[in-house]
């Protein structure tokens, strides 16, 4: 019998029509014809399309994808090739313990399984929740098969008697309310369930926003996908051209690696700070960055994008959510604007077949009051800061969403503007936050910089959004609603807490934040970037011989083999023995 692989189209054909093995063949095509393909659907040439479903009961933020699948399997059908669903670990952020970024690494390694080792020509990337978008681009970008990204949507607009309620933003403010006795716990739950009327993801520009913008951005999805609204037409009407549009570029052979180039990433930090985007998207960015093999350094956030105005009004940075900013033109409305002020490489080759320059020709912002133009923003240089000091290499600072009255309040002393010298409180972690904030004993007051350590990759494990500590409630009482806080976890993308965050590397690996002490003074100096303890160098380094490494208990085998492999924050918090595997769909495996 001939070889007639050099003929084959397709990858999956290796699987589906292979003379030279027939036994396995008749396996691979017995066992998918009774679920109802037929022969000549898989052995045509026709591409078969894998569709990551991140969609189901325990992924609420992402069960559209349910139904949107229907729109998808019928674009993909439309344009001649096979749709094939399968299942994604679930990774709901608010349903996940003791953290949903623990599992973003798990979904991306079984994603590189399923695609390196199925017979898959390209894949539609279902993405929403938080760590969903990047755990399919990271895998995409390792795999390197054609792949193009589905948002669900945001939600509908949030309203609690008659304001806008945004996802998780409503949960900070009604904290405060609860603390200053406001409001009782029942008006609690119910202002923060208000901010949830409808399927779909976080409605404010928390992280799900930030990062299906980011992935539009990169040009990892068709133009105009990440903003509509869960319910509207037009998500089924993207559904359906997100399945056609895949398989054109199996036929055109566009993969990830022309896609995800130095100049996309640019593109996206760039989209990050003019939306006022989320603090999470730097490690997610890192991490799909570190495993398409581009070069990207957390510094390269401040480079590239510190000097960005913040063009969008909505939560936390602003007032609108999701409805108001897809009815403004949404992303491309916003990197339309950027465009037209020279901020965005227009040659980036993008999912659509055609550079980002040629996808924003024309788009503009259709609502000045929530998608602004760079030459009136809302904030100038509203991107991220980069500090270092001696307590980090480096940690985040998100500047689009410092009020005046903290900006006033611990930034602009007379003489030394950005310079705050404060007492430093230390936690261990959230629950010990949580028993001892109240206690006066701390003597925190306006002068009090909030540390929290044990958080990071290692330590939690996972990295978790704890760091927008609330300050004590008789704080908040005079008046207070931030405290500056530090720490080596993150923040929800729906904070408007200006923390420093992300700090890498670690306490518990051995970062300099294991060293600080409750009651040591601490100087914070944006202008300089730098965060640093006054402590006499011969007693921290005392304290540094003196420390021993925290013990590490882990609840399960996964909890183990993250924490042995994984990364820093700074880094991306990859698996780090993954990110030397690139293109993996190059090589088939064993039959
Ligand atoms: Fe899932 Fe916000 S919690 S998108
Ligand atoms: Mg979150």
């Amino acid at each position: 019998m001939s070889d007639t692989r050099a003929n084959r189209k397709f990858r999956s054909q290796e699987w589906f029509d292979n003379p030279n093995n027939p036994g396995m063949t008749a396996l691979y095509l017995e066992r998918y014809q009774n679920q109802a393909f037929t022969r000549d659907e898989l052995q045509g040439e026709r591409p078969v399309i894998g569709i990551a479903q991140t969609g189901s009961d325990l992924a609420p933020c992402n069960k559209i994808h349910v139904f949107l699948v229907d729109r998808v399997k019928a674009g993909i059908r439309d344009a001649g090739g096979v749709p094939m669903e399968f299942p994604v670990h679930p990774i709901q952020e608010t349903g996940k313990r003791p953290t949903a970024a623990l599992d973003r690494n798990l979904a991306y390694l079984s994603l590189v399984e399923v695609l390196h080792g199925y017979p898959i020509d390209g894949v539609v990337l279902t993405t929403g929740c938080d760590k969903t978008t990047p755990a399919m681009l990271m895998g995409a970008a390792t795999v390197d098969l054609p792949a193009i990204a589905l948002n669900g949507g945001p939600m509908l607009d949030g309203w609690w008697r008659g304001k806008r309620a945004g996802s998780g933003t409503v949960v900070w403010e009604s904290r405060r309310l609860l603390a200053e006795g406001q409001i009782d716990y029942d008006e609690f739950i119910s202002r923060v369930c208000a901010s949830a009327p409808s399927l779909g993801h976080c409605n404010t520009m928390g992280t799900a926003s930030t990062m299906n913008a980011m992935a539009e951005a990169l040009g990892m999805s068709l133009t105009g996908n990440s903003a509509i609204p869960a319910p509207f037409r037009e998500r089924m009407e993207m559904a359906y051209a997100t399945g056609r549009r895949i398989v054109e570029m199996v036929h055109e052979d566009l993969k990830p690696s022309d896609i995800l180039t130095r100049d996309a990433f640019e593109n996206a930090i760039v989209t990050n700070s003019a939306i006022g985007g989320s603090t999470n998207a730097p490690p997610h960015l890192q991490a799909v960055a570190r495993h398409a093999g581009v070069a990207l350094d957390v510094k390269d956030w401040e480079t590239v994008g510190f000097e960005v105005p913040l063009i969008v009004n909505m939560q936390p940075a602003g007032s609108y959510l999701g409805e108001s900013f897809f009815r403004a033109g949404g992303v491309p409305a916003v990197m339309g604007e950027l465009m037209k002020a020279g901020r965005i490489r227009p040659g980036a080759m993008t999912a659509t077949g055609r550079t980002m320059g040629e996808n924003l020709e024309g788009r503009e912002s259709l609502d000045r009051e929530v998608i602004t133009t760079c030459a009136a923003p809302l904030r100038e240089k509203a991107g991220f800061l980069v500090l270092s000091g001696n307590l980090f290499d480096s940690a985040l600072m998100k500047t689009s969403v410092i009020s005046e009255d903290f900006q006033r309040r611990f930034l602009s002393e007379p003489g030394a503007e950005g310079v705050l010298e404060a007492r430093a409180v230390v936690f261990e972690g959230p629950e010990d936050y949580h028993d001892r904030i109240n206690d006066p004993a701390l003597g925190i007051d306006a002068r009090t910089i909030l540390f929290i350590r044990g958080v990071g990759c290692v330590g939690y494990p996972g990295s978790a959004e704890v760091v927008n500590m609330q300050p004590p409630d008789a704080v908040i009482r005079a008046g207070i609603n931030h405290l500056p806080t530090v720490g080596d976890g993150r923040q929800s993308g729906t904070s408007e807490s200006p923390s420093i965050l992300n700090a890498s590397p670690e306490a518990v690996v051995g970062g300099g934040l294991a060293y600080l002490q409750t009651g040591d003074r601490v100087r914070l100096d944006l202008g300089a970037r730098r965060l640093d303890a006054l402590v006499d160098e011969a007693e921290w380094q005392a304290r540094k011989q003196a420390w021993q490494a925290p013990e590490i208990t882990h609840q399960t085998p996964w909890q183990e083999i993250y924490r042995t492999h994984v990364g820093q924050l700074a880094d991306g918090g990859c698996l780090e023995l993954a990110t030397a595997y690139h293109r993996v769909a190059r090589d088939l495996p064993r039959d």
